[in-house]
């Protein structure tokens, strides 16, 4: 099973967020404020723009009264597959079908070599029974990172409708050239050209300097095409362990972790234990 994840052109926009608690919540400062911030009719201060935390110097709070209840869709564990990246793909499938705009976006974490953790957005490309598959400059700062310590944690949260998360964790390994080569070419030629020319990562001067590093890499390829540079491809999460979490109303959610029953046992299959976790 080789999976590549594409934008899909029937994909729906996002559903607005349902059943956000807009009702105005009182404050200690006297406004007025929906749930997620807003200052309610009649709520000003005399000489000064009615505004939020931050406008004030105060601590920035105006989401603590926000309350979104989740659902009541059940998380079926009787029927779940005996191998976790099934059910992501179905995940991902039905966050996609759900109109959320990127549903393969994921946030990834990796560790420096003072065990400092650090998290950044990338996006899963593909998926198969070895894990999730990300591209990037491996001479980043996650590059860096992942060189030294070759472990990383991936998350991806779909919010209302579907109100999930799914974690994993695990070792990571280098995508094959042939694997790199087959999705760089498959990008549109200026993200080629953009993610060729940037030294990701590093301090640039201003957007001239990036877009100079661009234009001379466009020039000196002229017509032809786009190589890859040797620094620039592919990583696979191997994954350990991966839990899926469907929010449900009270905040009494589901959760169902997968672990690897035995360290090199494929990603798909039975070699899985399967438990359910506490919200
Ligand atoms: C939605 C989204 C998708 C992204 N996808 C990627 C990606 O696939 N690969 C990548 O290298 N950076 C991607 N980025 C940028 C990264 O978040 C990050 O800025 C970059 O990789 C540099 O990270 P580093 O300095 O920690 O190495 C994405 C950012 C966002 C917000």
């Amino acid at each position: 099973m080789v999976r590549a994840i594409r934008a899909r052109r029937s994909w729906r926009r996002p559903a607005a967020a349902s059943r956000v608690d807009l009702r105005p919540v009182a404050f200690a400062d006297g406004l007025a404020r929906n749930a997620v911030g807003g200052v309610g009719r009649g709520g000003s201060r005399a000489g000064r723009a009615p505004g939020r935390g931050y406008d004030r110097g105060m601590s920035h709070d105006p989401f603590a009264h926000l309350r979104i209840e989740y659902g009541d869709a059940p998380l079926p564990f009787e029927s779940a597959p005996a191998a976790p990246l099934p059910l992501l793909a179905q995940w991902l499938d039905e966050a996609a079908a759900a109109g959320v705009g990127e549903p393969n976006g994921m946030a990834l974490a990796t560790v420096d070599a003072d065990g400092q953790p650090h998290c950044r957005v990338v996006l899963c490309k593909s998926l198969d029974e070895r894990g999730i598959a990300f591209f990037t400059n491996r001479l980043s700062d996650k590059g860096a990172q992942l060189a030294g310590n070759p472990r990383a944690a991936a998350t991806f949260w779909w919010p209302a409708p579907r109100n999930r998360q799914v974690r994993l964790t695990g070792r990571i390994e280098l995508a094959a050239d042939a694997e790199s080569d087959a999705y760089f070419c498959s990008r549109p030629r200026r993200a080629q050209l953009c993610s060729a020319a940037s030294p990701q990562s590093r301090v640039v001067r201003d957007r001239d300097e990036l877009e100079g590093l661009v234009d001379a890499l466009a020039a000196r390829v002229g017509d032809g095409p786009v190589p890859r540079p040797a620094h620039w491809g592919g990583y696979r999460l191997v994954p350990e362990a991966v839990e899926f979490w469907q929010g449900r109303d009270g905040r009494l959610h589901d959760r169902l972790r997968y672990r690897r029953a035995a360290a090199g046992a494929p990603a798909v299959g039975g070699a899985w234990s399967r438990e359910r976790l506490a919200p």
